[in-house]
């Protein structure tokens, strides 16, 4: 069972009709002791009846007549008591009428017992001595058991009833109990890169739950000044980086320039500069998603319908892919309004298509499918290239994560798109084509709707400081 508060609630109703059971139990055998001490009571002082009856001069009475005063007191109360009149010797003096025929079997040790009557059933039995007589008193037992066996009933009827609202008003306090840990769980579950300054709300109490939701609050703290630190780190070193870099290939450009270079010298110069250009766009990159990541990059959103600009990017991509030997093309379905900045939405799709170029053998095609969902603008590129395994389809993106050791490329690009689809409070993911090869889709709100909930997979912008 994963839900602590069903666990507490299950524990709860156990131990509480348990402890309910138990004492039912101790009443049920407190109840059958005294039930038959009752007994024993009343067989007693109907002892006492028959003996004042017979008076004092009983030893001296003939048989006839004790039988007759016996039988005098007893008829009333036949009803009630059996009675059986012994001499010492064994010759049965008087029984009670409603014992019929039957007798009392032989009396076990001590002065009161339990027996069996054929015909009667089960009695409670008292043995008393009246001078040279023995007398049996019994009363049936059956009324007592009746009363125990109702008790009985009504103890179960009970442990069923306090089983069922212990475990409705346990699940209920679990429910209560564990409300602030939901609170810490919901709280600390929207605290992400992108949102590290939000904290758990503590209540003013010093309690178990409100030391956690500080302790956490307090790691919070820790995360985001660390990752402060790093977005820091990045966009200084990125910036810093950058004018040492330009400086060198001016004075590369300036070699190329004044001449008097042998071939040799000449192509090692370009490829100098080549690789400056590479790390000034891997700089630029770096520094893009440390500044997106600390929301310090606001696009200018602009509310349309996404076809023009669709139309316009499709004219650039055909060339592109025709320069590569790779066909082109664009189907945009259905209508909407959608919030976006063309300039970064166009990064992206560029960013996309080289990628699909890069990978797509000459004489095939990209394919570029836009259309509306209820709630969302989505946008797929299909290539017919090699895809990716499923389990690397997150991956790639990463940063500087690339799939082919010798790419050309610096492994940013996705890890860009993420970001800039992430601002545009979107979803983007990796798929497998219909024709085998990679589709990438992404998804942005339709204007005025919230963002969709994230798929708990589903990608994320999120901060790796590496
Ligand atoms: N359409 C695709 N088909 C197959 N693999 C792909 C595709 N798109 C991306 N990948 C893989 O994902 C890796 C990461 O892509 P990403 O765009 O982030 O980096 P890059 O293209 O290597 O470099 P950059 O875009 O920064 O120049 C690529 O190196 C490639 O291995
Ligand atoms: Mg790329």
């Amino acid at each position: 069972m994963r839900s602590i508060g069903a666990r507490l609630a299950l524990w709860y109703a156990g131990v509480s009709t348990a402890t309910l059971a138990c004492l039912f139990v101790a009443g049920y055998y407190l109840l059958d002791q005294y039930l038959v001490r009752s007994l024993d009571l009343l067989n007693a002082s109907e002892f006492a009846q028959i003996r004042s009856s017979l008076g004092e001069d009983y030893a001296r009475l003939a048989p006839d007549a004790i039988n007759e005063r016996i039988r005098r007191t007893t008829e009333v109360a036949s009803v009630l008591f059996f009675i059986e009149v012994h001499e010492r010797g064994g010759r049965v003096r008087f029984a009670s009428s409603n014992l019929g025929e039957h007798r009392f079997p032989p009396a076990p040790d001590g002065r009161v017992f339990n027996s069996t009557v054929p015909g009667i059933g089960d009695i409670r039995a008292g043995a008393f001595a009246l001078g040279s007589l023995d007398v049996f008193i019994g009363t049936t037992l059956r009324q007592g058991r009746e009363v125990m066996n109702v008790y009985a009933e009504i103890c179960l009827i009970l442990v069923c009833l306090m089983l069922v609202a212990s475990l409705i008003t346990g699940l209920a306090l679990s429910r209560a109990a564990m409300r602030p840990v939901r609170l810490i769980q919901e709280t600390a579950n929207r605290i992400r890169s992108d949102n590290l300054s939000e904290r758990i709300a503590v209540a003013d109490v010093r309690d178990e739950i409100s030391n956690l939701a500080r302790l956490l609050n307090d790691m919070f703290d820790r995360l985001e000044s660390s990752f402060k630190q790093v977005r820091r780190f990045t966009a200084e070193a990125s910036h810093e980086l950058k004018t040492p870099l330009s400086l060198v290939s001016l004075q590369a450009e300036k070699l190329l320039v004044e001449g008097g270079l042998t071939p040799a010298q000449e192509e090692a110069v370009q490829v100098q500069l080549e690789e400056i250009a590479r790390l000034k766009k891997i700089i630029e990159e770096l520094l893009f998603l440390s500044r997106a990541e600390a929301q310090a990059i606001k696009p200018d959103f602009r509310r349309e319908d996404p076809r023009a600009f669709l139309e316009s990017f499709a004219s650039d991509a055909r060339e592109l892919a025709e320069h590569r030997g790779v066909g082109f093309e664009l189907a945009v379905e259905g209508q909407g309004q959608v919030d976006y900045d063309p300039k970064w939405l166009r990064q992206v799709l560029f960013n996309l298509l080289q990628n699909a170029l890069n990978v797509s053998p000459r004489g095939r095609r990209v394919r570029l499918v836009s259309d509306f969902t209820p709630e969302t603008w989505r946008v797929a590129l299909d290539d017919e290239g090699p895809g990716v395994p499923a389990a690397q389809r997150e991956k790639i993106f990463d940063r500087f994560v690339r799939l082919v050791a010798d790419e050309k490329g610096s492994g940013l690009g996705l890890a860009i798109c993420r970001s800039v689809i992430g601002l545009h409070r979107g979803t983007i993911r990796a798929e497998e084509a219909a024709g085998g090869g990679l589709r990438m889709v992404f998804e942005l709100p339709i204007a005025g709707l919230p963002a969709p909930e994230p798929a708990p997979e589903a990608p994320r912008i999120e901060l790796h400081a590496e």
